[in-house]
Protein backbone atom coordinates (compact mmCIF):
# COMPACT_ATOMS: atom_id res chain seq x y z
CA UNK A 1 0.00 0.00 0.00
CA UNK A 2 1.07 3.76 -0.55
CA UNK A 3 2.42 5.56 1.94
CA UNK A 4 2.09 8.69 2.98
CA UNK A 5 5.27 9.96 4.46
CA UNK A 6 6.42 12.84 6.51
CA UNK A 7 9.66 12.43 4.86
CA UNK A 8 8.21 11.91 0.97
CA UNK A 9 10.33 15.03 -1.34
CA UNK A 10 8.79 18.40 -0.07
CA UNK A 11 7.64 17.57 3.42
CA UNK A 12 10.64 18.83 5.72
CA UNK A 13 10.80 18.94 9.22
CA UNK A 14 8.84 16.16 10.68
CA UNK A 15 8.24 18.35 13.65
CA UNK A 16 5.08 15.32 14.40
CA UNK A 17 4.18 11.90 14.37
CA UNK A 18 0.72 10.48 13.42
CA UNK A 19 -0.46 8.66 16.99
CA UNK A 20 -3.45 5.83 16.66
CA UNK A 21 -6.14 6.65 18.94
CA UNK A 22 -6.71 3.38 20.01
CA UNK A 23 -3.66 1.52 20.64
CA UNK A 24 -1.56 4.72 20.65
CA UNK A 25 1.39 3.28 18.26
CA UNK A 26 3.34 6.22 16.62
CA UNK A 27 4.51 6.57 13.20
CA UNK A 28 6.19 9.13 11.37
CA UNK A 29 4.03 7.62 7.96
CA UNK A 30 0.79 6.58 7.44
CA UNK A 31 -0.93 4.45 4.90
CA UNK A 32 -3.10 6.40 2.16
CA UNK A 33 -6.40 5.40 4.21
CA UNK A 34 -5.31 6.85 7.85
CA UNK A 35 -5.81 4.22 9.75
CA UNK A 36 -3.42 2.53 11.82
CA UNK A 37 -2.12 -0.32 10.14
CA UNK A 38 -2.44 -2.34 13.70
CA UNK A 39 -6.08 -1.83 15.12
CA UNK A 40 -7.60 0.01 12.04
CA UNK A 41 -8.23 2.93 14.19
CA UNK A 42 -7.89 6.36 13.07
CA UNK A 43 -4.66 8.45 13.61
CA UNK A 44 -3.82 12.21 15.35
CA UNK A 45 -1.30 14.11 14.50
CA UNK A 46 1.11 14.78 17.53
CA UNK A 47 4.19 16.71 18.34
CA UNK A 48 6.76 15.64 20.32
CA UNK A 49 9.48 18.20 20.34
CA UNK A 50 6.77 20.15 22.68
CA UNK A 51 7.42 17.98 25.83
CA UNK A 52 11.25 18.86 25.36
CA UNK A 53 11.07 22.16 23.94
CA UNK A 54 7.94 23.58 25.00
CA UNK A 55 7.47 26.89 22.52
CA UNK A 56 6.77 30.52 24.71
CA UNK A 57 3.20 31.24 25.06
CA UNK A 58 3.78 35.18 25.06
CA UNK A 59 6.48 34.75 21.82
CA UNK A 60 3.73 32.51 19.92
CA UNK A 61 0.84 35.26 20.68
CA UNK A 62 2.88 38.10 19.62
CA UNK A 63 4.60 36.09 16.28
CA UNK A 64 1.09 35.47 15.31
CA UNK A 65 -0.38 39.12 15.98
CA UNK A 66 2.57 40.51 13.98
CA UNK A 67 1.67 38.32 11.10
CA UNK A 68 -1.45 39.65 10.61
CA UNK A 69 0.28 43.19 8.83
CA UNK A 70 2.91 41.01 6.51
CA UNK A 71 2.50 40.85 3.16
CA UNK A 72 3.75 37.51 2.93
CA UNK A 73 1.45 34.73 1.39
CA UNK A 74 1.96 32.13 4.48
CA UNK A 75 1.38 35.04 6.92
CA UNK A 76 -2.27 36.31 5.37
CA UNK A 77 -3.73 32.66 5.50
CA UNK A 78 -5.72 32.53 8.84
CA UNK A 79 -3.95 28.91 8.73
CA UNK A 80 -0.99 29.45 8.33
CA UNK A 81 -0.46 32.74 10.51
CA UNK A 82 -0.20 29.50 13.01
CA UNK A 83 2.14 27.41 10.99
CA UNK A 84 3.95 27.38 15.00
CA UNK A 85 1.30 25.00 15.61
CA UNK A 86 1.05 22.87 12.53
CA UNK A 87 2.97 19.94 10.89
CA UNK A 88 5.82 22.09 9.02
CA UNK A 89 6.74 22.67 5.63
CA UNK A 90 10.17 22.44 4.16
CA UNK A 91 9.46 25.62 2.49
CA UNK A 92 6.37 28.11 2.57
CA UNK A 93 5.94 28.48 -0.45
CA UNK A 94 4.38 24.96 -0.40
CA UNK A 95 1.02 26.62 0.26
CA UNK A 96 -1.72 26.01 -1.46
CA UNK A 97 -4.22 29.04 -0.19
CA UNK A 98 -6.88 31.24 -0.54
CA UNK A 99 -6.34 33.61 2.09
CA UNK A 100 -8.63 31.53 4.41
CA UNK A 101 -9.83 31.23 8.12
CA UNK A 102 -9.11 35.15 9.63
CA UNK A 103 -13.37 35.34 9.96
CA UNK A 104 -15.41 37.51 12.01
CA UNK A 105 -16.45 37.19 15.27
CA UNK A 106 -19.70 38.82 15.75
CA UNK A 107 -22.01 39.26 18.90
CA UNK A 108 -25.04 38.74 18.62
CA UNK A 109 -27.45 40.53 21.13
CA UNK A 110 -30.72 39.35 20.39
CA UNK A 111 -30.15 35.56 20.36
CA UNK A 112 -28.62 35.72 23.77
CA UNK A 113 -31.94 37.30 24.71
CA UNK A 114 -33.40 34.47 23.19
CA UNK A 115 -31.40 32.51 24.53
CA UNK A 116 -31.27 33.79 28.21
CA UNK A 117 -27.46 34.75 28.77
CA UNK A 118 -25.91 37.95 28.82
CA UNK A 119 -22.98 37.42 25.74
CA UNK A 120 -23.42 35.16 22.79
CA UNK A 121 -20.97 34.80 19.83
CA UNK A 122 -20.74 34.00 16.64
CA UNK A 123 -17.52 32.91 14.77
CA UNK A 124 -18.96 33.04 11.68
CA UNK A 125 -16.78 30.29 9.37
CA UNK A 126 -19.54 30.72 6.20
CA UNK A 127 -17.11 33.94 5.81
CA UNK A 128 -14.18 31.52 4.82
CA UNK A 129 -13.70 31.95 0.60
CA UNK A 130 -15.72 28.22 -0.21
CA UNK A 131 -18.52 29.71 2.07
CA UNK A 132 -17.95 27.15 4.96
CA UNK A 133 -15.23 26.31 8.05
CA UNK A 134 -13.87 23.13 5.23
CA UNK A 135 -11.60 25.80 4.16
CA UNK A 136 -9.18 26.12 7.20
CA UNK A 137 -8.54 22.04 7.04
CA UNK A 138 -8.92 22.14 3.04
CA UNK A 139 -5.62 24.34 2.73
CA UNK A 140 -3.30 21.75 4.98
CA UNK A 141 -4.52 18.67 3.60
CA UNK A 142 -4.09 19.91 -0.01
CA UNK A 143 -1.03 21.55 0.28
CA UNK A 144 0.63 17.62 2.09
CA UNK A 145 -1.28 16.24 -0.39
CA UNK A 146 1.08 18.15 -3.50
CA UNK A 147 4.15 17.64 -1.27
CA UNK A 148 3.30 13.99 -0.88
CA UNK A 149 3.02 14.03 -5.24
CA UNK A 150 -0.60 12.90 -5.29
CA UNK A 151 -2.25 13.89 -8.65
CA UNK A 152 -5.51 13.00 -7.64
CA UNK A 153 -7.94 14.08 -4.41
CA UNK A 154 -10.75 12.78 -3.36
CA UNK A 155 -13.87 13.18 -0.77
CA UNK A 156 -17.01 12.00 0.25
CA UNK A 157 -19.36 14.93 1.03
CA UNK A 158 -22.60 16.04 2.28
CA UNK A 159 -21.27 19.71 0.21
CA UNK A 160 -19.51 21.77 1.38
CA UNK A 161 -16.52 19.59 1.82
CA UNK A 162 -16.35 18.28 -1.67
CA UNK A 163 -17.25 22.72 -2.82
CA UNK A 164 -13.64 23.62 -0.32
CA UNK A 165 -11.57 20.51 -1.80
CA UNK A 166 -12.83 21.03 -5.83
CA UNK A 167 -11.29 24.82 -4.94
CA UNK A 168 -8.46 23.38 -3.06
CA UNK A 169 -7.58 20.96 -5.86
CA UNK A 170 -8.08 23.44 -8.62
CA UNK A 171 -5.70 26.01 -6.90
CA UNK A 172 -2.82 23.75 -6.48
CA UNK A 173 -3.00 22.60 -10.10
CA UNK A 174 -4.44 18.65 -8.59
CA UNK A 175 -7.79 16.83 -9.95
CA UNK A 176 -10.79 16.58 -7.40
CA UNK A 177 -12.96 13.60 -7.35
CA UNK A 178 -16.14 14.00 -5.38
CA UNK A 179 -18.56 11.86 -4.12
CA UNK A 180 -22.07 13.07 -3.10
CA UNK A 181 -25.22 11.11 -2.33
CA UNK A 182 -27.56 12.05 -4.91
CA UNK A 183 -30.23 14.28 -4.42
CA UNK A 184 -29.31 14.91 -0.80
CA UNK A 185 -26.88 17.73 -1.34
CA UNK A 186 -28.26 21.50 -1.90
CA UNK A 187 -27.31 22.95 -5.56
CA UNK A 188 -25.20 25.61 -4.47
CA UNK A 189 -22.53 23.24 -2.75
CA UNK A 190 -23.02 21.62 -6.07
CA UNK A 191 -22.42 24.32 -8.45
CA UNK A 192 -18.88 24.87 -6.44
CA UNK A 193 -17.83 21.83 -7.15
CA UNK A 194 -18.28 21.81 -11.30
CA UNK A 195 -17.45 25.06 -11.58
CA UNK A 196 -13.92 24.52 -9.87
CA UNK A 197 -13.70 21.66 -12.39
CA UNK A 198 -14.28 18.29 -10.03
CA UNK A 199 -15.28 15.11 -11.42
CA UNK A 200 -18.23 15.26 -9.47
CA UNK A 201 -20.25 11.70 -8.98
CA UNK A 202 -23.62 11.97 -7.28
CA UNK A 203 -24.60 8.45 -6.26
CA UNK A 204 -27.42 6.56 -5.15
CA UNK A 205 -26.76 5.77 -1.73
CA UNK A 206 -26.68 8.36 1.27
CA UNK A 207 -23.22 10.53 2.85
CA UNK A 208 -22.21 7.16 4.46
CA UNK A 209 -22.64 5.43 1.91
CA UNK A 210 -20.19 7.59 -0.09
CA UNK A 211 -17.47 7.67 2.45
CA UNK A 212 -17.44 3.63 2.98
CA UNK A 213 -16.35 3.59 -1.01
CA UNK A 214 -13.73 6.54 -0.99
CA UNK A 215 -12.72 4.43 1.83
CA UNK A 216 -11.86 1.33 -0.38
CA UNK A 217 -11.31 3.70 -3.66
CA UNK A 218 -8.05 5.07 -1.32
CA UNK A 219 -6.90 1.68 -0.40
CA UNK A 220 -6.79 0.38 -4.42
CA UNK A 221 -5.82 3.57 -6.52
CA UNK A 222 -3.14 6.77 -5.57
CA UNK A 223 -6.27 8.97 -4.61
CA UNK A 224 -5.52 10.91 -1.30
CA UNK A 225 -7.92 11.32 1.07
CA UNK A 226 -9.67 14.40 1.71
CA UNK A 227 -12.11 13.85 4.40
CA UNK A 228 -11.38 14.54 8.01
CA UNK A 229 -10.28 10.90 8.74
CA UNK A 230 -7.08 12.72 7.24
CA UNK A 231 -5.68 14.17 10.46
CA UNK A 232 -4.10 16.87 8.48
CA UNK A 233 -7.79 18.55 8.01
CA UNK A 234 -8.33 18.45 11.45
CA UNK A 235 -5.18 20.33 11.99
CA UNK A 236 -6.00 23.31 9.89
CA UNK A 237 -9.32 23.15 11.53
CA UNK A 238 -8.17 23.66 15.03
CA UNK A 239 -6.90 27.09 14.18
CA UNK A 240 -10.49 28.14 14.20
CA UNK A 241 -10.38 27.55 18.13
CA UNK A 242 -6.66 29.69 18.36
CA UNK A 243 -8.37 32.46 16.26
CA UNK A 244 -11.16 33.01 18.25
CA UNK A 245 -8.95 32.92 21.52
CA UNK A 246 -7.22 35.62 19.56
CA UNK A 247 -10.35 37.71 18.79
CA UNK A 248 -11.36 36.92 22.87
CA UNK A 249 -7.99 38.96 23.75
CA UNK A 250 -7.10 34.72 25.49
CA UNK A 251 -10.01 35.25 27.80
CA UNK A 252 -11.65 31.73 27.11
CA UNK A 253 -15.28 31.71 26.83
CA UNK A 254 -17.43 29.57 29.29
CA UNK A 255 -19.05 27.44 26.11
CA UNK A 256 -18.21 26.93 22.33
CA UNK A 257 -20.94 25.26 20.67
CA UNK A 258 -20.64 23.35 17.59
CA UNK A 259 -22.76 21.44 15.37
CA UNK A 260 -21.83 17.57 14.85
CA UNK A 261 -22.14 15.64 11.46
CA UNK A 262 -18.94 13.24 11.41
CA UNK A 263 -17.79 15.04 13.97
CA UNK A 264 -14.19 15.89 12.79
CA UNK A 265 -14.85 19.60 13.68
CA UNK A 266 -15.73 19.04 16.98
CA UNK A 267 -12.58 16.74 17.10
CA UNK A 268 -10.38 19.53 16.00
CA UNK A 269 -11.75 22.63 18.02
CA UNK A 270 -11.21 20.07 21.17
CA UNK A 271 -7.87 19.34 20.41
CA UNK A 272 -6.88 22.87 19.64
CA UNK A 273 -8.05 23.49 23.18
CA UNK A 274 -5.97 20.82 25.02
CA UNK A 275 -3.40 22.28 23.05
CA UNK A 276 -3.36 25.81 23.96
CA UNK A 277 -3.83 24.55 27.49
CA UNK A 278 -1.01 22.14 27.34
CA UNK A 279 1.12 25.43 25.32
CA UNK A 280 0.29 27.78 27.99
CA UNK A 281 -1.83 30.11 25.68
CA UNK A 282 -4.94 29.82 27.72
CA UNK A 283 -5.44 28.68 31.82
CA UNK A 284 -8.95 27.53 31.60
CA UNK A 285 -10.71 25.23 29.42
CA UNK A 286 -14.02 26.63 27.67
CA UNK A 287 -16.87 23.85 27.41
CA UNK A 288 -17.31 22.05 24.15
CA UNK A 289 -20.52 20.71 23.41
CA UNK A 290 -21.77 19.32 20.27
CA UNK A 291 -25.62 20.01 19.05
CA UNK A 292 -26.65 17.00 16.34
CA UNK A 293 -30.34 17.14 14.55
CA UNK A 294 -32.80 14.81 16.08
CA UNK A 295 -32.64 13.03 12.76
CA UNK A 296 -28.59 12.35 12.87
CA UNK A 297 -27.84 12.12 16.40
CA UNK A 298 -25.64 9.06 16.08
CA UNK A 299 -23.40 10.72 18.89
CA UNK A 300 -25.95 11.93 21.16
CA UNK A 301 -27.70 8.42 21.25
CA UNK A 302 -24.26 6.64 21.57
CA UNK A 303 -23.39 8.58 24.51
CA UNK A 304 -26.37 7.54 26.57
CA UNK A 305 -27.15 4.26 25.67
CA UNK A 306 -23.42 2.83 25.65
CA UNK A 307 -21.24 6.29 27.49
CA UNK A 308 -19.34 6.32 24.54
CA UNK A 309 -18.27 3.09 24.45
CA UNK A 310 -19.70 1.56 21.38
CA UNK A 311 -20.82 3.77 18.27
CA UNK A 312 -25.04 3.56 17.47
CA UNK A 313 -25.56 4.25 13.67
CA UNK A 314 -28.43 5.69 12.74
CA UNK A 315 -30.64 6.28 9.16
CA UNK A 316 -30.18 9.93 9.71
CA UNK A 317 -32.90 12.12 8.18
CA UNK A 318 -33.10 15.93 8.30
CA UNK A 319 -32.83 19.09 6.18
CA UNK A 320 -30.00 20.32 7.40
CA UNK A 321 -28.47 17.90 4.60
CA UNK A 322 -25.14 19.02 5.97
CA UNK A 323 -25.32 16.78 8.84
CA UNK A 324 -27.19 13.81 7.63
CA UNK A 325 -24.60 11.58 8.67
CA UNK A 326 -25.59 8.20 10.67
CA UNK A 327 -22.44 7.10 11.22
CA UNK A 328 -19.97 9.96 12.16
CA UNK A 329 -16.12 8.39 11.46
CA UNK A 330 -14.73 10.87 14.18
CA UNK A 331 -16.86 9.32 16.86
CA UNK A 332 -14.64 8.46 19.41
CA UNK A 333 -12.30 11.57 18.98
CA UNK A 334 -15.21 13.94 19.50
CA UNK A 335 -16.30 11.79 22.45
CA UNK A 336 -13.11 12.27 24.21
CA UNK A 337 -12.66 15.95 23.81
CA UNK A 338 -16.34 16.59 25.17
CA UNK A 339 -15.21 14.48 28.39
CA UNK A 340 -11.78 16.39 28.71
CA UNK A 341 -13.30 20.01 28.66
CA UNK A 342 -16.39 19.22 30.31
CA UNK A 343 -18.95 19.82 27.65
CA UNK A 344 -22.32 17.59 26.37
CA UNK A 345 -23.98 16.56 23.54
CA UNK A 346 -27.74 17.60 22.44
CA UNK A 347 -30.15 17.01 19.81
CA UNK A 348 -32.50 19.78 18.42
CA UNK A 349 -35.69 19.00 16.14
CA UNK A 350 -36.44 20.80 12.74
CA UNK A 351 -38.62 23.12 13.87
CA UNK A 352 -35.71 24.28 16.65
CA UNK A 353 -33.39 24.35 13.75
CA UNK A 354 -35.57 26.34 11.85
CA UNK A 355 -36.55 28.57 14.00
CA UNK A 356 -32.83 29.69 15.27
CA UNK A 357 -31.97 30.17 11.69
CA UNK A 358 -34.82 32.55 11.37
CA UNK A 359 -33.58 34.42 14.94
CA UNK A 360 -29.65 34.47 13.40
CA UNK A 361 -30.68 36.17 10.55
CA UNK A 362 -33.02 38.15 12.15
CA UNK A 363 -29.44 39.92 13.11
CA UNK A 364 -28.04 40.24 9.95
CA UNK A 365 -25.97 37.24 10.28
CA UNK A 366 -27.27 34.48 7.72
CA UNK A 367 -25.69 31.32 8.14
CA UNK A 368 -27.00 27.37 6.79
CA UNK A 369 -29.35 25.21 8.41
CA UNK A 370 -26.90 22.81 10.17
CA UNK A 371 -24.82 25.85 12.13
CA UNK A 372 -28.31 27.13 13.26
CA UNK A 373 -28.36 24.33 15.22
CA UNK A 374 -25.98 25.72 17.54
CA UNK A 375 -28.55 28.37 18.50
CA UNK A 376 -31.06 25.94 19.17
CA UNK A 377 -29.15 23.61 21.36
CA UNK A 378 -27.79 26.19 23.41
CA UNK A 379 -31.49 27.86 24.14
CA UNK A 380 -31.78 23.49 25.26
CA UNK A 381 -28.93 23.81 27.16
CA UNK A 382 -29.62 27.04 29.26
CA UNK A 383 -33.26 25.68 30.08
CA UNK A 384 -31.24 22.65 31.62
CA UNK A 385 -28.96 24.51 33.35
CA UNK A 386 -26.03 23.12 31.28
CA UNK A 387 -25.32 26.96 30.65
CA UNK A 388 -25.53 29.41 33.26
CA UNK A 389 -27.30 32.91 33.19
CA UNK A 390 -23.95 34.55 33.66
CA UNK A 391 -22.21 32.58 31.32
CA UNK A 392 -20.22 33.72 27.57
CA UNK A 393 -20.71 31.50 24.49
CA UNK A 394 -19.60 31.17 21.22
CA UNK A 395 -21.56 29.47 18.43
CA UNK A 396 -19.69 27.85 15.40
CA UNK A 397 -21.77 29.13 12.12
CA UNK A 398 -19.86 26.42 10.12
CA UNK A 399 -21.33 27.48 6.61
CA UNK A 400 -22.59 30.79 4.65
CA UNK A 401 -26.53 31.73 4.33
CA UNK A 402 -26.04 31.20 0.38
CA UNK A 403 -25.16 27.18 0.72
CA UNK A 404 -28.60 26.30 1.03
CA UNK A 405 -30.93 28.97 -0.30
CA UNK A 406 -34.55 26.25 -0.99
CA UNK A 407 -34.18 26.25 2.94
CA UNK A 408 -34.42 29.68 3.45
CA UNK A 409 -37.12 30.26 0.89
CA UNK A 410 -39.12 27.50 1.86
CA UNK A 411 -39.49 28.61 5.37
CA UNK A 412 -40.04 32.26 4.78
CA UNK A 413 -42.84 30.96 1.92
CA UNK A 414 -44.18 28.96 4.71
CA UNK A 415 -43.65 25.61 2.34
CA UNK A 416 -41.81 23.94 4.75
CA UNK A 417 -43.50 22.26 8.26
CA UNK A 418 -47.40 23.26 5.85
CA UNK A 419 -50.26 22.64 8.42
CA UNK A 420 -47.89 21.31 11.40
CA UNK A 421 -47.97 22.95 15.06
CA UNK A 422 -44.84 24.19 13.92
CA UNK A 423 -45.91 26.27 11.14
CA UNK A 424 -48.16 28.17 13.52
CA UNK A 425 -45.37 29.07 15.97
CA UNK A 426 -42.82 30.06 13.34
CA UNK A 427 -45.29 32.28 11.46
CA UNK A 428 -44.18 35.50 13.51
CA UNK A 429 -40.36 34.84 11.96
CA UNK A 430 -41.27 34.41 8.69
CA UNK A 431 -40.72 37.34 6.22
CA UNK A 432 -42.33 36.07 2.28
CA UNK A 433 -41.77 37.94 -0.77
CA UNK A 434 -44.67 40.15 -1.63
CA UNK A 435 -45.71 40.02 -4.98
CA UNK A 436 -47.27 43.49 -6.38
CA UNK A 437 -47.98 45.28 -8.92
CA UNK A 438 -45.36 47.84 -10.20
CA UNK A 439 -46.90 51.07 -9.08
CA UNK A 440 -46.36 53.55 -6.50
CA UNK A 441 -49.32 52.98 -4.74
CA UNK A 442 -48.80 49.37 -4.43
CA UNK A 443 -45.56 49.72 -2.86
CA UNK A 444 -46.94 52.38 -0.48
CA UNK A 445 -49.74 51.06 0.75
CA UNK A 446 -47.63 47.68 1.37
CA UNK A 447 -45.45 50.54 3.14
CA UNK A 448 -48.16 51.05 5.40
CA UNK A 449 -48.97 47.95 6.37
CA UNK A 450 -45.77 47.07 7.71
CA UNK A 451 -45.39 50.52 9.75
N1 LIG B 1 -21.83 22.34 9.40
C1 LIG B 1 -21.68 22.32 8.07
C2 LIG B 1 -22.12 23.51 7.30
C3 LIG B 1 -21.09 21.21 7.44
O1 LIG B 1 -20.93 21.20 6.13
C4 LIG B 1 -20.71 20.09 8.22
C5 LIG B 1 -20.12 18.90 7.62
C6 LIG B 1 -20.90 20.18 9.61
C7 LIG B 1 -21.46 21.31 10.17
C8 LIG B 1 -20.49 19.08 10.52
O2 LIG B 1 -19.11 19.05 10.69
O3 LIG B 1 -18.73 16.72 9.96
O4 LIG B 1 -16.97 18.01 11.14
O5 LIG B 1 -19.01 17.25 12.35
N2 LIG B 1 -20.05 18.70 6.38
C9 LIG B 1 -19.31 17.61 5.75
C10 LIG B 1 -19.29 17.79 4.25
C11 LIG B 1 -19.63 16.28 6.21
O6 LIG B 1 -19.15 16.80 3.51
O7 LIG B 1 -19.37 18.92 3.79
P1 LIG B 1 -18.40 17.67 11.06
Amino acid sequence: MALVTGSIAGIGQENFRFRCIACGKLSAAACQDFRCPNCGDLLEITYPAWKEARPDPSALKSAWSERRLSVRAADQSGVWRFRDVLPALADESQVISLREGNTPLYELPRCAQVSGVPRVFAKHQGMNPTGSFKDTGMTVAATFARAAGFRWVACASTGNTSASMAAYAARGGMRGLVLVPEGKISWSKLSQALDYGAVTCQLRTDFDGCLRLLEELVRSAPVYQMNSINPFRLEGQKTLALELLEQLAWHPPDHIIVPGGNLGNSSAIGKALLEMRELGLISRLPRLSVIQAEGANALWRTLRETGGKRLIRVAAETRATAIRIGNPASWKKAGRVLEATGGTCEQVSEGEIAEAKAEIGAEGIGCEPASAVTLAGLKKLRKQGFVKAEETVVLVLTGNLLKDPDFTIDFHRGEMFRGGDEAQELARLRHPPIVLDASLDAVLRTLEQFN
